[in-house]
């Protein structure tokens, strides 16, 4: 087998502003963590401050031998007020841009990564069909501000995460108290209550597409001139869904409504990023547990990294787009489990790329260990650690494999 990637292959580590840049104040994540009966493990707080220390952490980046970064822009910090945008944070990210490409990293940048400005949770937040032509308003100005610097942009990181939370594995709801105090707290009712990770009803997917669509139209319309036109694309979460013999029903319909009506919707997008972590098995009745004996992650989801093989067949054939790895690792603190699980996925995607898809960059999840959401600080996906006590960074074992494998451009 050739073990070559192919010319210009984008090679990135990707990280999301709530997870990493610390004190995101005027989110609606902040206050979720901040009531008496948050359902967060841990609040964010200075996370690993990179909103300062981007500098050191890019150039660390960089001496690893990655050609792109995907980090994302916070809108909370953009638009603090409905239709008040802050100049001084457009400056940062376009500071944030311009360090990139002094490092020889083409910014991959997202525009969404769960987080959103409190007011907009006020008004009814992703269930709200004006929430679409905000998200447009709002993409429009970061294009305005740094587009000219961005190689691609991810309007909205995982399009379909609300609903799998949903339809799996909030299905319960995360209790009365928490969503009765944290509705309150961002001035809307339980009943309205649609933060993104929140809105996992048809409602709310729609909204998100529509988002999306509108966003898309935004930055393409403010790409003129001479300037190249700027990639757009959405990121998906895709699990590798397999179905035991009889579970085909099951696993389909759950497809159909998880990955396939997102992927459709990518229609006229310029790629499909693919963010996949491990397989999910369906029986007649649905989800079923993995096996007994079979190695799981610290998210207790199975070591599968063929996962990403799978999901790019899939995301491929439904529909026919170039296709980036926008996220793919494991949250373990076995540093060797993540070294295999890279190498495995790896050669996943040069099979791909071998049967001819059109697979134009890989980006691992995530560059330093961070704040993994509900779960808090525990769960480390980093190839970089962080002693959150000093903020000090430590490059794993795993991320110098990988750096070999980016310096050559192929698995060695
Ligand atoms: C998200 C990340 C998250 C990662 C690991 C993805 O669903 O985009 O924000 O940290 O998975 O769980």
């Amino acid at each position: 087998m050739n073990n070559e990637f192919p010319q210009g292959f984008l090679w990135g580590t990707a990280t999301a502003a709530h997870q990493v840049e610390g004190n995101n104040t005027n989110s609606d994540f902040w206050v979720m963590e901040h009531v008496p009966d948050t359902v967060f493990t841990d609040p964010s707080g200075d996370a690993i401050d990179h909103y300062h220390r981007y500098p050191e952490d890019i150039a660390l980046l960089a001496g690893l031998g990655f050609n792109s970064y995907r980090f994302s822009v916070e809108w909370a910090r953009v638009e603090p007020e409905d239709g008040r945008f802050s100049t001084a944070a457009l400056d940062h990210y376009r500071r944030m841009a311009e360090t990139c490409l002094a490092h020889g990293l083409k910014p991959v940048v997202t525009y969404h990564h769960f987080t959103s400005p409190r007011w907009l949770i006020s008004q009814g937040g992703w269930q709200n069909m004006e929430t679409a032509a905000k998200f447009g308003r709002y993409a429009q100005k970061v294009t305005q501000h740094l587009g000219d610097l961005i190689e691609a942009v991810c309007t909205i990181n995982e399009v379909n995460i609300p609903r799998m939370a949903a339809m799996l594995w909030m299905a319960g709801g995360t209790g009365e108290p928490f969503t009765r105090q944290a509705a309150q707290a961002l001035h809307t009712t339980p009943q309205q209550f649609a933060p993104f990770m929140f809105a996992g009803t048809a409602v709310g997917r729609d909204v998100i597409l529509a988002a999306h669509h509108q966003a898309r139209a935004a930055i393409k319309a403010e790409r003129h001139g001479s300037q190249p036109p700027l990639p757009v694309g959405l990121t998906i979460a895709m699990s590798d869904m397999q179905a035991v013999p009889g579970g085909e029903a099951a696993r389909d319909q759950m497809r159909w409504e998880l990955q396939d009506v997102f992927l459709e919707a990518t229609r006229d997008d310029d790629f499909v990023g693919v963010q996949t972590y491990s397989r999910e098995r369906y029986g007649q009745e649905g989800p079923l547990d993995p096996e007994e004996g079979v190695e799981l992650t610290q998210m207790n989801y199975e070591f599968w990294p063929e996962a990403i093989g799978a999901t790019l067949r899939r995301a491929h054939a439904l529909t026919g787009l170039p296709l980036m790895v926008t996220e793919n690792g494991i949250g373990t603190t076995d540093d060797g489990r993540r070294l295999a699980y890279y190498q495995t996925a790896l050669q996943n995607v040069l099979a791909c790329l071998q049967d001819g898809l059109d697979v134009r960059g890989y980006f691992a999840w995530s560059a330093f260990d961070n704040f993994e959401w509900m779960l808090g600080y525990r769960p480390t996906f980093g190839l970089i650690a962080v002693d959150r006590s000093t903020q000090q960074r430590a490059i794993k074992p795993s991320a110098r494999w990988l750096s070999q494998v980016v310096q050559a451009n192929r698995l060695v």
